[in-house]
């Protein structure tokens, strides 16, 4: 089966194309001219050139595919534009190419998130059938990448997958925590709760979505457990065998904290992880999410606990001396 992956140069997207190889599947990635190709090298991939914000660079690695997964996307930007160029407009952009130039493609997968529903309460969490309430440009961004991808549902079979946080090798995100704590100090904003969910278990729920018959579903999808800040804080300093001592940060601080990142980063013309969107969702304790509709509808049951996979995660980056 052909299979074209957007987003295969990052952290999640690198890990589908390797899984989808592995699956004996012929694999080609949509790359930018800017694209740092250190995960892609050494891979039987086929490169196109283009970018989701342009749609005429969309049309030829569309064409001929069986599986379309999508989850080129900005999760962090200083200028709030950007999120709605790619995650919005860009998702637009490839779904309505593969309606014109593919429409016999056996699946779309779109890799939504968390954030493009919003926080939820630990005692209760979110189930799909809520309505979504974004509080962050990028979980906004996501939300309409989404109902872009469901205007097509009844023309082309689509499948939307909104994870937690994904953690695991080669990103760059979560990583900020592991770096923080192998320094033996860590802000504490007060105590939250979050859905988690390792790499390879996202990849396999991603490719169960491919599989699936019907169209139009959207799945939350984590390891199934809730997770205190504490709780992440320890695992994370036991994997790094360091002790942690909490800074107390009161949450109140945390936009001019926001505010000053983004003004950074615009001057270094880099976008960073600090950023005000990213704290308008911390500001929010609780970021969980019920997975029973995915291991209904498309048998998936996570294999990986947050202790190995922290475990396995801290060792990566130690091996790969990001720590
Ligand atoms: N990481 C998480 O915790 C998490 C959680 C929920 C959902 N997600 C979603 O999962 C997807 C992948 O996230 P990630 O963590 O793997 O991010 P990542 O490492 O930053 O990778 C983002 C990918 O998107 C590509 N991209 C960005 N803008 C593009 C454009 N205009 N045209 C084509 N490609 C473009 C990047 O290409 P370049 O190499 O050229 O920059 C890169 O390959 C995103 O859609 C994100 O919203 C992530």
């Amino acid at each position: 089966m052909k299979a074209l992956v957007t987003g295969a140069t990052g952290f999640i997207g690198s890990h589908l194309a390797e899984a989808l190889l592995r699956k004996g599947h012929e694999v080609s990635c949509l790359v930018r001219k800017t694209s740092k190709l250190a995960w892609l090298d050494s891979l039987d991939v086929r490169l196109f050139e283009g970018d989701c914000s342009d749609i005429n660079s969309l049309q030829k690695c569309v064409q001929g595919q069986d599986y379309v997964f999508h989850l080129a996307g900005v999760t962090k930007a200083y200028a709030a534009g950007l999120y709605y160029s790619v995650n919005a407009k860009g998702t637009e952009n490839l779904i309505a190419s593969v309606a014109e130039n593919n429409s016999g493609i056996r699946k779309f997968v779109y890799l939504s998130s968390l954030s493009a529903f919003g926080p939820g309460v630990k005692d209760r969490p979110p189930r799909e059938d809520e309505k979504p309430h974004p509080v962050s440009d990028y979980g906004k961004s996501k939300l309409q990448g989404e109902h872009a991808v469901l205007r097509y549902a009844d023309r082309l079979p689509v499948t939307i997958l909104r994870p937690s946080i994904v953690y695991g090798p080669r990103d760059r995100e979560f990583f900020w925590f592991f770096k923080t704590i192998s320094r033996g100090i860590m802000p504490y904003w007060g105590e939250g709760h979050t859905s988690l969910i390792y790499v390879d278990d996202l990849i396999r729920a991603v490719i169960l979505a491919a599989g699936e018959d019907a169209s139009g579903r959207t799945y939350f999808v984590s390891d199934g457990e809730m997770y205190s800040n504490n709780e992440i804080i320890n695992e994370i300093a036991a994997a790094l065998e360091v002790r942690v001592r909490r800074v107390r940060t009161p949450r109140f601080i945390l936009p001019a904290i926001g505010f000053l990142g983004g003004r950074i980063s615009k001057m270094f013309g880099k976008n960073s992880m600090i950023n005000a969107d990213k704290i308008k969702e911390i500001m929010h304790p609780d970021w969980v999410c019920d997975i029973e509709k995915a291991k209904g509808d498309l048998c998936f049951q996570p294999r990986v606990d947050v202790k190995k996979g922290i475990k396995w995660t801290a060792d990566w980056y130690r091996i790969h001396r990001w720590l």
